[in-house]
């Protein structure tokens, strides 16, 4: 309980006349310290995203350690590395399978942050889980409108990943078989993506969707939604795809408040606004590889939802 501990340090005032108002400060801290330490924070939950694996997260583990002491932080240790261009549904299943006996000891719920790629695969347990009890989910840095774009990162890494290739490859059912495929939005052939995206299209209803208003109403069990993302992140395409922005047909960036998805409330996102458990936060200056080891991302858009 280092927070506390060092809370208590810091009403140490030598004795005084207001000595016994002092004193009742220090029993509300210990008090605060002691109920904290009794009812605890929600177990944290990460899934992490394409390419990376659960030691990337060793600096936010310690950061949710630090600011909420005692925080069960569990890093979903599956699909890592190049295990994680498998198919979205196929990753939805194995993390489901991974994350729902920590949801059952969890009689309070759980925290979800959930980096890149790995705010998609979130995306597809809250809405295929019907019992999940999920509090906040926090969306670091993810694609959750799509991706289209060469990204310097993606060039260097697999030069086969560029828009012109991704084009032919995606939009068949082979295509299909890999994760990015799964959710490559081409604005310049809006109905192949449609037509052929049997994730993201899914999930948003954009394609008919027979359990859409299930997903929804699974969706929507969660208290609050975290959308965290900014200009410089250099890897997702548009940026603004990290907070539902996409590209139009003209490649202008159209915001959350003017899609469709949100305006036809296809999947909670208005709800959800309604309700005020839509928030926004967006940083400058953080590259994407960065979002989850940089502490003062942590402390002005992550720290204060881990309740
Ligand atoms: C959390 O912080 C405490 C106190 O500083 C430390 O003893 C403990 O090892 C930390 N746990 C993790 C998992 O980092
Ligand atoms: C953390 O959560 C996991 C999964 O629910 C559980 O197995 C483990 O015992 C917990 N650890 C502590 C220290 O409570
Ligand atoms: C999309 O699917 C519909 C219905 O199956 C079909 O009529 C249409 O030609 C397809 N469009 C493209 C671009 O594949
Ligand atoms: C597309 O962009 C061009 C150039 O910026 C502009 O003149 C045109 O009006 C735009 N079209 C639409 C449909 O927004
Ligand atoms: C962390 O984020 C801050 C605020 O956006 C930024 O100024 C800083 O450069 C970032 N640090 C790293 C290592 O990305």
């Amino acid at each position: 309980l280092s927070a506390c501990q060092s809370m208590k340090g810091g009403h140490s005032t030598p004795p005084t006349r207001s000595m016994s108002r002092g004193s009742g400060l220090l029993w509300g801290v210990i008090g605060v310290c002691l109920w904290a330490a009794a009812v605890g924070f929600k177990p944290v939950i990460i899934v992490h995203g394409l390419f990376d694996s659960s030691g990337d997260f060793l600096t936010l583990s310690r950061f949710i350690n630090e600011s909420h002491p005692g925080t069960n932080v569990s890093v979903i240790d599956l699909f890592d590395r190049s295990s994680s261009l498998q198919p979205m549904w196929k990753q939805v299943e194995g993390f489901k399978a991974a994350i729902y006996p920590i949801m059952q000891n969890a009689e309070d719920g759980v925290n979800f942050i959930c980096y890149s790629q790995g705010g998609l695969i979130c995306r597809g347990i809250l809405a295929t889980l019907p019992d999940h009890n999920v509090h906040t989910f926090i969306s670091l840095s993810s694609p959750q409108a799509g991706q289209y774009g060469d990204t310097d990162y993606l060039k260097y890494l697999f030069p086969q990943f560029m828009k012109s290739n991704l084009f032919h490859l995606c939009y068949t059912s082979v295509g299909q078989r890999i994760s990015i495929c799964n959710y490559w939005n081409d604005p310049h052939h809006r109905d192949m993506y449609v037509n052929s995206s049997d994730y993201l299209a899914l999930l948003n209803s954009e394609r008919e969707n027979p359990k859409s208003a299930e997903w929804k109403t699974n969706f929507l069990k969660i208290k609050k939604l975290v959308l965290v993302g900014g200009p410089d992140d250099g890897v997702i395409t548009p940026w603004q795809s990290s907070q539902f922005g996409f590209y139009d047909d003209n490649e202008t960036v159209v915001e959350i408040q003017h899609q469709e998805v949100f305006l036809r409330d296809s999947f909670g996102l208005k709800t959800l606004g309604a309700r005020g458990d839509l928030v926004i936060c967006s940083m400058a200056g953080v590259q994407h590889v960065w979002w989850h080891s940089n502490e003062t991302v942590y402390q002005t858009c992550i720290d204060k939802w881990l309740q």
